[in-house]
């Protein structure tokens, strides 16, 4: 049997989004028209639905585990409707929103063929928005079982979405080079990857089966996004191209905590679980992903000592490297500031647990401090533009940031 039978949204959401396309991507008629050149022997892009075929009927984690999965929105009640409502929303916003932002600093690439991995990135994140408004369009009971029609609303919303407006904070920030492509696709696509693997057991069929072929698109954004920034810091290190390993760094600084924060708060997140939506809480979930984010940098920075002591094997290298971030002696010449670290998942945070949100810790996870209590918002935020890169610190997402830490009441814990 295929892997996953295609299908298209009926006529007027189609034509809606195509619509939406030739305003915020019409670069992809020149994707189409060069796709062999770049992408020969892979399938030609196509704007349908993927419903995938292997899996499973049967519900398999929650309240309802062991019975059929839901066909029908309404068949699920009450708050499980909306949340499941709410989560195929805030997966087509990132969809939609990726591509606006993708579109910002396009034309820095590194090249044509960075150039044209970038357009396949945002022709797959269309796609996956097409196939979330098919999740709503196909099932006629989004229609009838709310108050009012959920999908018409919902799709209608999506469309008019602009940076800034969208549902996650990662979204709505405005990208100012072409680092910034590179580092979203690898740690913001990363995230989206997580939550697509979760959100295979589904209990909501139609959910479900829309994940793994999303899952198998994934793959080409985060190649896409590693091996761009790989290239950038190599370039970077030779003092070639237009950034540093720095630049790189103060990059992955501002996405981080923003993919941190997609998992949802850390402490939380068992409503999921329980309707089936998700097979892991928002903390584990987190872990693993982070995990996987010091194996991407390890792998980095192994090829960044790797170009100072050639025919050094791999894993040497990375003890080497790991070794020059913790205790800050350099490795064959390379100091913490040649090579990338992940930042504290404590760093910059401006949402989850009392004890992080808003807190002024550092990039390694300590609390600034002064006379024994935290450091003033002001101190703190010196403090962040010298992690961070300086065109997003005039964005108005760290300016709306920067509000909030000012009037932020401290956590009692604090005093
Ligand atoms: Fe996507
Ligand atoms: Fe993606």
């Amino acid at each position: 049997m295929a892997l996953y039978s295609t299908t298209t949204l009926q006529e007027r959401y189609h034509k809606a989004i195509l619509d939406w396309q030739r305003r915020h991507f019409p670069e992809l008629n020149l994707l189409q028209d060069n796709w062999d050149k770049y992408f020969k022997g892979t399938q030609p892009f196509q704007l349908v639905a993927k419903v995938g075929n292997n899996v499973s009927d049967t519900i398999e984690v929650g309240q309802y585990q062991g019975r059929p999965k839901f066909s029908r929105a309404s068949e699920m009640r009450g708050n499980m409707f909306y949340q499941a409502r709410n989560i195929i929303r805030a997966q087509a916003s990132t969809e939609l929103g990726s591509i606006q932002q993708h579109r910002m600093s396009l034309e820095q690439s590194l090249g044509d063929e960075s150039k044209y991995c970038v357009l396949r990135v945002m022709a797959e994140e269309l796609r996956h928005a097409y196939q979330m408004f098919w999740v709503l369009d196909d099932d006629a009971t989004w229609r009838s079982a709310g108050h009012t029609d959920v999908a018409e609303e919902t799709i209608d919303e999506l469309l008019g979405m602009e940076t800034g407006e969208h549902v996650l904070d990662a979204f709505n920030i405005r990208f100012g080079t072409f680092v910034d492509n590179a580092m979203f696709t690898m740690v913001i696509d990363l995230v989206g990857k997580h939550q697509l693997a979760m959100q295979r057991v589904f209990s909501y069929a139609p959910m479900a089966r829309s994940m793994p072929p999303m899952f198998l698109e994934e793959g080409f954004h985060l190649g896409t996004g590693r091996r761009l920034i790989k290239e950038i810091c190599l370039r970077g290190s030779r003092g070639e191209g237009d950034w540093s390993v720095q630049d790189v760094q103060r990059t992955l600084n501002q996405w981080l905590p923003r993919g941190v924060e997609m998992f949802g708060n850390e402490d939380a997140g068992q409503t999921n679980i329980t309707f089936g939506f998700k097979d892991k809480s928002n903390g584990a979930a987190l872990t693993e992903y982070l995990a996987e984010v010091q194996g991407v940098l390890d792998d980095i920075n192994a090829a960044l000592v790797q170009t100072r002591a050639p025919g050094l094997p791999r894993d040497e290298a990375v003890a080497a490297a790991r070794g020059t971030i913790a205790r800050g002696d350099p490795a064959h010449g390379l100091g913490r500031d040649d090579l990338l670290r992940l930042p504290s998942k404590r760093f910059f945070r401006r949402r989850g647990p009392e004890d992080v949100m808003l807190q002024p810790y550092d990039l390694d996870g300590e609390l600034l401090t002064e006379g024994g209590k935290p450091v003033a918002p002001d101190v703190y935020l010196r403090y962040l533009a010298t992690q961070l890169p300086a065109h997003y610190l005039q964005d108005a997402d760290f300016l709306q940031y920067a509000d909030k830490l000012r009037n932020h009441e401290p956590a009692a814990a604090w005093y």
